[in-house]
């Protein structure tokens, strides 16, 4: 289903005349203008209330005229589009793409330079990007600034975290924009000075929270080629554009015909309806892939958590300053810990096996991590070597046997040419021994450029390699790159990115606050799926560590509704076999819940207080839902309206035990079973810190017969 049309209006050199466009609901009105002064500005609306007020557009290039007046307006066109898509994995099966579009096409008589601003408005958001068409006077550019204002109505409550040029893991502060000082400690950190850019930094997606209820998302979609954009706060209420900088201070190194990023505003009073927008993932462009089979979404186990609590090692051997290229491996005396061993990876996959998972993420499987961050840093891996007690071949067959795939692993450590250098070399060994994803990492300084994670240059080395794997036929879920902003639509093999404050943290750091998980859904998640590793079961570090003050800030049945609430098609059972061993009845629903959907109900919602979430299972009656709260404990009503009338579901629900509580009772669960219909109100209680997992399938005429109709208790 397509439809497309197109109406032109001509206008020749107008200044101040506006150009007004609706959403095709009329629900949002965006408005652009040129200034006296010839600047171009904008403002959009949501009904009858402002959500950003006349502002200004602008770019400015190293050695040229500033790009922020004297334009004449040379021609605008406006259109209509509608289209719907089915995504090769994600939330729902149909996404629908409505929006009216805006360009305005300007000419700088100073520069004699012609830019176009595009404007798409949807019903839920405003999006707008700069195009310079080729043109003889502007071949090859750089931006030194990017001016895009976004004039707010006030000085509105914002969820936020410091503006950085290399990372995104930081917890989140909330507070009034006036309030905003990214570089004290927040009450969650132990980090002393937090933003290395400044006080006045934060990195997008940002939510902003009006007095009068409106919840505004800033962010932007199709990050190609471009830095990503970090805004600065002035004078409170104002929003500046602030592009993350290459090693010299430029922000990018562009050629004609180029677009820009698009920047995008969504807007809703309702913060549901912010959690079901679609319109980053519409702003990008389809997917590039042809035929996308290979592509599977799944939930994976992996040689990883054992790390990072600490009972083994990625490393081999104990020495340091070790050189790659002049080691001989087999020499080096094994350190007792190593994780990545081929009888270690064979338990995981025999568990994989057992309980119906499709892969085993193994780190520290390949020389290098002796010294990773030491005096060999650039060259130390070279993503082919395996260590003396890890057998590929022998795990090959071993997996391949048991149907079970391994998942690689590529740890930069930021030394990102070197990493291109061997990325070919790399690709043929995952080939030979079919590995069918990577999951690939950059922790640390970029080197040797000096060039931050989330500049130009890197940005472009991420969808590099995200092209490369796809013509390759494999899958990617990259760590520490820059946020993600819907390009997995083009890229479906981009199956899931870091780039937030993951559960890792919670190993071996002061960790992530229990509200983190009802934030990160209206921030970090509008760009796209985030590897969060949940499903961690032994909450307390001293379990492993004894004496260790480490804990996940959340109780166990929250760990399960994370699988609902946070949505990736590339999902880890993050804790070690033993810990589901132990707990087999709450494993069940992690080896019950999908990864892909037909369907997403966002049923309640207030970001940093709690959330509910229900979604149905891709060509299955199933629907599965997650609840989550902060630090407060709660009871949430959630309504089945969603459910078909016609038939009666039987409701297995994993939840919080009375006493449980995320610091003092945090593994304290109860399943119970109950007989819903689609009238059903269920009240969830949730402990502090806790959540729900609810499994709601169609009821057998049995299970009619013997489970209970639910009774609020
Ligand atoms: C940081 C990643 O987020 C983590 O998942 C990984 O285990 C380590 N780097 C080592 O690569
Ligand atoms: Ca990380």
């Amino acid at each position: 289903m397509k439809t497309f049309f197109t109406l032109a209006l001509f206008m020749l050199c107008h200044t101040a005349s506006a150009q007004i466009i609706y959403s095709p609901s009329g629900v949002m009105r965006a408005e652009f203008k040129l200034t006296d002064r010839g600047e171009p500005s904008y403002s959009l609306f949501l009904g009858k209330k402002e959500v950003i007020k006349p502002c200004k557009l602008g770019l400015v290039l190293k050695d040229a005229p500033s790009f922020t007046e004297g334009f004449t307006v040379l021609r605008t066109d406006t259109s209509t589009y509608f289209e719907v898509w089915q995504p090769v994995w994600g939330e729902v099966r149909n996404i629908t793409n409505h929006y009216r579009e805006l360009a305005v096409k300007l000419h700088q008589a100073q520069s004699n330079v012609n830019l176009t601003i595009r404007f798409r408005l949807f019903n839920d958001g405003l999006a707008f990007r700069y195009e310079f068409p080729e043109q003889p006077q502007l071949t090859y550019f750089i931006v030194v600034d990017e001016l895009t204002e976004f004039q707010l109505t006030g000085d509105h409550k914002a969820f936020w975290i410091p503006g950085d040029y290399d990372s995104n893991e930081y917890p989140y502060s909330i507070t009034n924009l006036s309030q905003v000082d990214a570089t004290i400690a927040d009450r969650h950190t132990e980090i002393g000075v937090r933003s290395p850019i400044g006080k006045k930094f934060v990195q997008t997606p940002l939510l902003l929270n009006t007095d009068g209820g409106m919840y505004i998302n800033i962010h932007e979609a199709a990050l190609v080629n471009y830095p990503a954009m970090q805004l600065q706060v002035k004078d409170n209420a104002l929003l500046m554009s602030h592009l993350v900088p290459d090693a010299v201070g430029n922000k990018a190194y562009l050629q004609t015909p180029f677009q820009t990023p698009w920047r995008t505003i969504l807007a809703s009073y309702k913060a549901t309806d912010l959690l079901a927008s679609k319109t980053i993932l519409n702003l990008n462009e389809p997917s590039k892939i042809a035929n996308p089979e290979w592509i599977k979404p799944q939930k994976f186990l992996g040689v990883w958590w054992e790390m990072h609590v600490g009972l083994a090692t990625w490393n081999y051997a104990n020495q340091s300053n070790i050189a790659l290229k002049n080691t001989d491996w087999k020499s080096l005396t094994p350190n007792g810990t190593h994780g990545a061993t081929t009888l270690n990876t064979k338990r995981y996959i025999d568990f994989a096996a057992e309980h119906g998972f499709d892969g085993v993420l193994v780190e520290g499987w390949n020389v290098g991590w002796e010294d990773w961050f030491g005096k060999w840093k650039e060259d130390v891996f070279d993503f082919v070597t395996p260590y003396p007690d890890f057998d590929l071949a022998e795990l090959k067959n071993y997996a391949h046997d048991r149907g079970v795939k391994l998942i690689m692993h590529h740890e930069t450590s930021g030394s990102v040419t070197n990493y291109e250098r061997k990325l070919d070399e790399a690709i043929h060994l995952m080939k030979s021994y079919h590995y069918p994803a990577v999951k690939t990492g950059y922790v640390g300084k970029i080197i040797p450029r000096g060039e931050h994670h989330d500049g130009q240059w890197m940005v472009n080395h991420y969808l590099r390699v995200a092209d490369k794997l796809a013509n390759n036929q494999l899958m990617v879920d990259a760590h520490e790159p820059v946020r993600p902003t819907g390009l997995h639509r083009t890229y479906p093999n981009w199956m899931a990115s870091e780039a937030a404050r993951g559960n890792e943290f919670n190993a071996w750091s002061v960790g992530n606050p229990p509200e983190h998980e009802t934030i990160l859904p209206f921030t970090r998640l509008m760009g796209g799926p985030m590897d969060y590793t949940p499903g961690i079961f032994q909450i307390k570090m001293d379990f492993f560590k004894p004496g260790s003050p480490y804990q996940v800030h959340t109780t166990l049945a929250k760990q399960l509704a994370l699988y609902v609430t946070m949505y990736s098609p590339f999902q880890m059972a993050a804790d070690l076999p033993e810990s589901y061993r132990a707990r087999p009845d709450a494993f069940q629903f992690i080896k019950d819940v999908p990864v892909d959907w037909d369907d997403t109900r966002v049923l309640l919602a207030e970001p940093g207080d709690y959330l509910a979430i229900a979604r149905k299972a891709k060509g299955k009656p199933d629907w599965f839902l997650g609840a989550i709260t902060d630090e407060e404990k709660r009871a949430l009503p959630v309504t089945f309206d969603f459910l078909d009338d016609r038939q009666s579901y039987v409701v297995t629900i994993y939840g919080d035990a009375l006493d449980a509580h995320w610091k003092d009772n945090p593994m304290a669960y109860e399943i119970k079973k109950f007989i819903v219909n689609k009238r059903s109100v269920v009240k969830l209680n949730l402990a502090a810190g806790g959540g729900a997992a609810l499994h709601i399938k169609p009821a057998s005429a049995e299970e009619n017969k013997k489970v209970k109709r639910y009774r609020p208790d």
